[in-house]
């Protein structure tokens, strides 16, 4: 069975970047990808294996097309599954709200069963506060296109390298 991504993505950065995830990880042979915007959340059922990302929008807050299937993502059973996540938010104008939305899809997906991996050092980012953040880990990978840009291909790559053998 193939390996899905998740996402949602309102200005189009986490669109880009799990489509860089896709063509690292082997492209759509390999993994199938979905907009939550176009897609029913329950597709997700249909999957062992799934990378899931958001941005953080609002103030701490999910992006608006994973906001609106929350409460069905909560029904959802995760037992079995195997959950990487990737979350993008902008730590210089929201340093006590980095990756929020990151956060509360764990919170759900882990009560609900799933086997979570890819956790991300959270050195080399300088933000205040991240509920996403656990100890020296977040609990996914961390992308910040607004400010670091020009380091996200380099995470992409080696957070692609880290979850490759347990996600595909
Ligand atoms: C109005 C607004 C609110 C935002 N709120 C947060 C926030 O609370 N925390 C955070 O880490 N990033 C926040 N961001 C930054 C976005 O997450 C970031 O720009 C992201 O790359 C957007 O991704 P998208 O293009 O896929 O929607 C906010 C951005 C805007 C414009």
């Amino acid at each position: 069975m193939k390996t899905a991504i998740f996402y949602g993505s309102s200005t189009g950065n986490t669109e880009s970047v799990a489509k860089k995830i896709l063509k690292k990880l082997g492209g759509v042979e390999v993994l199938d990808i979905y907009d939550i915007s176009s897609t029913k959340v329950e597709k997700i059922s249909e999957y062992e294996k799934l990378i899931i990302g958001s941005p953080t929008w609002g103030d701490g807050d999910l992006q608006d097309d994973w906001e609106s299937v929350f409460e069905k993502l909560k029904n959802i059973d995760f037992a079995g599954k195997t959950v990487a996540l990737f979350g993008l938010g902008d730590q210089e104008e929201y340093p006590d709200k980095f990756l929020g939305a990151m956060w509360l899809l764990y919170e759900v997906i882990k009560s609900k069963g799933a086997k979570i991996i890819g956790e991300w050092p959270a050195s080399g980012y300088y933000h205040n506060n991240s509920k996403a953040q656990d100890g020296d880990q977040f609990v996914g990978l961390a992308l910040d296109e607004d400010n670091q840009s020009e380091m996200s291909d380099g995470r992409i790559d080696d957070w692609c390298e880290q979850i490759r053998s347990e996600i595909l």
